[in-house]
């Protein structure tokens, strides 16, 4: 791996930036509605505390347009100190003289919590000045947040050009495991990719292609396929656009790209569903699942292999007239040997619902960072660690004095 990680350095006794992605569901209420992301961070942060560093975490949470109330952290600071079983310190601020104050104030192996950083503009327009706020606060920049790593934000990509800089243990995991499956996987390797627009998966289509033995389709983006090889599709959610495209990829894919054989259908999502073959769709009614002899042929298929990459459910999982197929597939995975990898938000709610999350080899913090990564691009924050590398020999050259009460 061309970039350090958490024990590559001396972290004892420093004061640690550790970028994470808090950014999780909040009830009605604002109290946090599902902690993944948080205890996926937990290694790292203990880890950090264990060394006696100052731990100083920041995320952000939502798409803030401005500073609003209900895009603050202390619901999660709340939700973290309870995971931790320790206290942590939440600022009401990101940068300025008051959080340097409150840093300068904590313990060595305290934990802290900077506020939403997207109140700041600067953070997503990549600000160096911004940056260098943040990296005034620490002496080593840890990216623990492999799902926001596809920004090239401030507290992602700019702030490594300040502090030497590490992947946290989870950063490292999920890179690693993706890594291994793209370019060592066990075979025969499935990927099945559900979803609703072939656009938001171009990219990872035509990648994995020329890596899997075999490329399940599911969700809305299989009608967009199925109308690109001339069936009639009804009212079914179709990009026309892409019909020149899904050719392209249907024709170069060598018989690895497989479509749905029947589908269930309705006259609008709020109706009961049939089942339909995917040759015989009425023109008034639109697919909303993937019948059950394309589960049970992709269950066969399945069967086989010894990776799987899951990513997009196969239907409109959201309402459970139509979650069937998604439900049936993750049932069947769930009791296959093979390295089982899914990633992307839907998906990993249709697995948690089912309680299936611990059958899976990994599941995948990442969303747009997963799929960017099935997509052959290399992340900014990945791209941030590695170009720092020679920072950090520079740095365990140099043992710096760090004046602290
Ligand atoms: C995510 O939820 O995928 C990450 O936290 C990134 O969030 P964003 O899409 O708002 O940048």
């Amino acid at each position: 791996m061309a970039f350090r990680t958490l024990k590559d350095i001396d972290m004892s006794h420093k004061r640690v930036l550790v970028r994470v992605d808090f950014n999780v569901p909040l009830d009605a209420k604002g109290r946090v509605a599902d902690d993944t992301r948080i205890r996926a961070a937990l290694p790292t942060i203990n880890y950090l505390r264990s060394k006696k560093s100052i731990v100083i975490l920041m995320t952000h949470l939502g798409r803030p347009e401005k500073v609003e109330d209900r895009f603050r952290l202390d619901a999660v600071a709340v939700r973290l100190s309870r995971l931790l079983k320790a206290r942590v310190h939440k600022f009401d601020d990101v940068v300025g003289s008051d959080v340097e104050d409150a840093v300068g104030e904590l313990s060595w192996g305290e934990v802290c919590l900077l506020e939403n950083l997207r109140f700041y503009p600067e953070e997503e327009r990549d600000d160096e000045c911004f940056a260098s706020e943040l990296a005034s606060l620490a002496d080593i920049y840890v990216n623990d947040a492999f799902s926001v790593s596809h920004r090239a934000h401030a507290s992602v990509h700019a702030i490594t050009k300040l502090l030497p800089s590490v992947a946290g243990f989870q950063m490292q995991h999920e890179i690693e495991t993706f890594d291994r499956v793209l370019h060592r996987p066990k075979r025969p390797f499935i990927a099945i990719m559900g979803g609703a627009k072939v656009s938001d998966k171009i990219e990872v289509l035509e990648n994995l292609l020329a890596k899997v033995d075999a490329l399940l389709i599911g969700g809305a983006m299989m009608f967009t396929f199925l109308k690109a090889t001339g069936l009639e599709v009804g009212k079914s959610k179709v990009e026309p656009d892409k019909y020149a495209l899904a050719r392209r990829l249907l024709k170069k894919s060598h018989r690895k790209l497989i479509l749905p054989i029947d589908c269930v259908v309705a006259s609008s999502p709020n109706t009961r569903g049939s089942v339909v073959d995917a040759t015989a769709i009425p023109k008034n009614v639109m697919g909303l699942d993937i019948g059950p002899k394309t589960v049970e042929v992709y269950r066969q298929i399945l069967a086989e292999a010894n990776t799987i990459v899951w990513n997009g459910p196969v239907g409109m999982f959201e309402l459970a007239r139509f979650a069937k197929g998604t439900n049936e597939l993750a049932k069947a995975i769930a009791k296959l040997k093979a390295v089982k990898i899914v990633g992307g938000g839907d998906t990993i709610d249709a697995i948690n619902k089912l309680d299936l999350a611990s059958r899976f080899t990994h599941v995948s913090t990442g969303g747009g960072a997963s799929l960017d990564f099935l997509a052959g691009k290399t992340l900014p924050g990945i791209r941030a660690l590695e170009e720092n590398v020679p920072r950090i020999k520079k740095a365990q050259l140099i043992r710096r004095f760090i004046p602290h009460p």
